[in-house]
Parts: structure tokens; C-alpha cells; sequence
């Protein structure tokens, strides 16, 4: 069983982590992808002990829409830097990296600007992205296809949209992941959407420390917590929770290698 996208170099897990990794062992997470804000000389850090601590672990690195805003002026820099972290920590993608209108943190032609510009970085390396969208589907899509040139792979992560999104989304050849946000009551769309994509192009995450599913929503969320997501998913696609496991690790595999 594998968390496709976690923030264990987060600050939220400092004090703690061997416990919140052995738990994750204990639950079956074998590896994870940990996302570490490119940039972030405080979350670097504490990535190299998540490596050591947990050395299946995997790393993504980008500049988050959030931050782009303190890029724009000077994107070749900013993507010197992402690219010069992406050697340091061997990353297996560009992420968490996208579009983010609900919250406009970043101005919206800065986080435009910075995202394409990695986009096309993560063509040029042959890297998948991971991707992170709110209220901003068409200008996503608009930058994938545009910059991607069909040629991109990736993941929507921590995906919140419909069948119709999440199906256009496997047309373009990427993955969709799920999330705790698809054991809430009132996710019946999501649902949906969950149960129309191709099972070769499902995975599931944690994003935590945020989303916890279903029974622990509200506290801090940590990857053993990915098989609540992983025993949703199941059901509703009538397999078992072992055979969605298979399923989604394959489909992990396929994505960020072996
Ligand atoms: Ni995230």
C-alpha cells in the first residue's frame, strides 16, 4: 500500500515521526511520495530525516501556486532552483505545482506563469507532475495540454472535481488521486467521479497533515490513514480492499517507476 502524496516534512509530524512512520508501517504503507516545498530550506531538512527514518520514501519537489507570487519577477531563477532541488533530493516528479483561484494567495497571472514554466520543465526532464487545481479547472487544463504537449504525465492530486473533470483528466493521460475528502458524507459527487475512472489511472493519498478521513476527521491526518481512502475506493468499485491495493500500487509504479 502506498500514499501517493504526503507532507511528512512538514512541521506538523517533527515531533513525532518515528512513531507516525511505524504506524504507517504497521497499517501496511510500504512508501509514500513527501512533498517538500521547493525552496524551503526548513523542509528540506527535515526531509532528509524522513529519508533516513523511512529510505523507501520517495520526494516531489515544485513551487506551489500558493508561493508563486514570490517567483514571478524572475521565473528562470525560480526554475534553476526547483531544478537544482529536484538533483539534491532525487525527486521522482515536479509537484505539488498547479493552480490555485480559491484561495489566490499568489496573484493569477503569477501562478500562470510559474506553473507553465514548470510544466514545460517537467516535459523537458521527461518527470511527471503532480498537480494541484482549485477553482481553476479550464486555465489547468488550458496550461497541461498547451505546455504538456501530450507528451506530459502527472496526477491530480488530492482530486475534489466531477466525473466529467475527472474523466477529462484521464483523456490527457494522467492519473486522479483520492484523498480523505472521499469518506465525508456529503461526497457523493466525488464519489462518482471515483467510480468512473479507468482503474489503471486511480491512486490514493493522505495529503496529510490535512483531510483526514473518516473516523478521524479533524485530527492531524498521517499516511497510515491511507487505507481509510484505499477501503472506500474499494467498495466502490465492488473489489476488495486487497485488490484495490494491488491495483493502485501497479498504477503508483506506472506513474513514478519502479
Ligand atoms: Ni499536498
Amino acid at each position: 500500500m502506498i500514499d501517493s502524496h504526503c507532507h511528512l516534512a512538514g512541521e506538523e509530524f517533527a515531533a513525532d515521526l518515528p512513531d507516525v512512520i511505524a504506524r504507517a508501517h504497521a497499517a501496511g504503507v510500504t512508501e509514500a511520495v513527501c512533498i517538500v516545498a521547493a525552496g524551503d530550506t526548513g523542509e528540506q531538512e527535515r526531509a532528509g530525516r524522513v529519508r533516513a527514518l523511512w529510505p523507501t520514501v520517495r520526494f516531489a519537489t515544485g513551487i506551489h501556486p500558493h508561493q508563486a507570487g514570490a517567483f514571478s519577477g524572475d521565473v528562470a531563477a525560480a526554475l534553476a532552483m526547483v531544478e537544482r532541488e529536484i538533483g539534491t533530493m532525487d525527486a521522482c516528479a515536479i509537484g505539488e505545482i498547479g493552480l490555485d483561484y480559491h484561495y489566490d494567495f499568489s496573484p493569477r497571472d503569477a501562478q500562470q506563469e510559474v506553473f507553465a514554466a514548470q510544466v514545460r520543465l517537467a516535459r523537458a526532464r521527461g518527470l511527471p507532475v503532480v498537480v494541484h487545481t482549485r477553482e481553476a479547472t479550464a486555465d489547468t487544463f488550458r496550461i497541461l495540454r498547451g505546455e504538456g504537449g501530450g507528451a506530459l504525465r502527472g496526477v491530480f492530486h488530492c482530486f475534489t472535481g466531477d466525473r466529467a473533470m475527472a474523466l477529462d483528466a484521464e483523456a490527457l493521460g494522467f492519473h486522479v488521486s483520492f484523498a480523505g475528502i472521499l469518506t465525508f458524507p456529503r461526497a457523493g459527487e466525488l464519489r462518482e467521479a471515483a467510480a468512473a475512472v479507468a482503474l489503471e489511472r486511480l491512486l490514493v493519498e493522505t495529503d496529510s497533515p490535512y483531510l483526514a478521513p473518516v473516523p478521524h476527521r479533524g485530527q492531524r491526518n498521517e499516511p497510515a490513514f491511507v487505507v481509510r481512502v484505499l477501503e472506500t475506493l474499494a467498495d466502490l468499485r465492488a473489489a476488495s480492499a486487497a485488490e484495490m491495493g494491488t491495483q493502485v500500487t501497479a498504477n503508483f509504479v506506472a506513474l513514478f517507476g519502479k
